[in-house]
């Protein structure tokens, strides 16, 4: 199993649409995929339209040691092979709790531990706030992916986003191979082609060297896990760029190899 984090501390870059696309396009490849909503505010998981509102249980049910396991917690979808865990809004509750509860910064590290058997990927959506549910999904982490707005004021929410992966590295002894999505792209806008340029100048191959342009039909989250795939070219580019993170990260897995 595999486990990639899909954050930025800026909101409303497009993490939510980057975690169902790059979910769907790994479950269509014949992979068994759990989807886990870790926002308190739910997008992802009304994208699902699951029945009760809120849910009676999900992601929220992994931080109070109820006993309940993530696998008792994924519902199926209309997608084959993509499960996904809802999230609830006492998720948000949780921060508060987090600084006095030690060792629940792990939670998630440890439930992901019992699927690793059961699941090829697991990709968690984060909110975009830097706290207790962040740092779960980055210390659990194989690898991260984020999603970056291209316009000016998106650039700074990168540089803060990779400097608290870089803390988290640093605290788990182990590496989080981080790689940038531009989303969200605007040809005919000249700072949004500026952006585009500056992403790359400044951070090189980590950088996915395309983006996803702003397309209409990517705005409604729940066309995007319907039984028939939808189409567009949002849908294709974000089809481009799950080849290029499955190719990173075989070329990570053979350099670990070989070292
Ligand atoms: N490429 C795109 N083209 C057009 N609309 C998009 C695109 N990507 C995302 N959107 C829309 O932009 C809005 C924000 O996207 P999304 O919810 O994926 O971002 P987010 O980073 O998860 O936001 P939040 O920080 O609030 O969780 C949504 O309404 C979504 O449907
Ligand atoms: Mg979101």
């Amino acid at each position: 199993m595999r486990a990639w984090a899909i954050a930025n501390q800026k909101g409303g870059v497009g993490k939510t649409t980057t975690s169902l696309c790059l979910a769907r396009g790994l479950a269509t490849a014949g992979n068994r995929v759990l989807l886990l909503d870790l926002d308190p505010h739910a997008s992802l998981t009304r994208a699902f339209e699951i029945p009760a509102d809120p849910p009676p249980s999900g992601t929220h049910d992994l931080f109070v040691g109820n006993g309940v396991g993530l696998l008792e917690l994924a519902r199926y979808t209309h997608v084959p092979d993509l499960q996904v865990v809802a999230a609830q809004p006492a998720l948000a509750t949780l921060e508060r709790r987090g600084a006095t509860q030690p060792g629940l910064g792990l939670a998630l590290g440890r439930a992901l531990h019992t699927v690793r058997e059961v699941y090829d990927y697991v990709l968690m959506d984060c909110p975009p706030t830097l706290g207790l549910l962040m740092v779960n999904a980055l210390a659990a982490a194989d690898r991260l992916i984020v999603p970056t707005q291209t316009d000016p004021l998106a650039l700074h929410g990168l540089a803060d986003m990779l400097r608290t992966a870089e803390m988290v590295e640093r605290s788990r002894r182990r590496p989080l191979p981080r790689h940038v999505l531009p989303t969200l792209f605007d040809r005919r806008t000249r700072t949004g082609v500026a952006s585009l340029y500056e992403l790359q100048d400044r951070y090189g191959d980590r950088v996915w060297p395309y983006a996803v342009p702003m397309d209409t039909r990517l705005r409604d989250a729940s066309a995007l896990v319907q039984a028939a795939p939808p189409d567009g070219r949002g849908v294709d580019m974000y089809r481009r760029a799950l080849k290029w993170l499955l190719e990173q990260e075989a070329a990570g897995e053979q350099h670990k190899e070989a070292a």
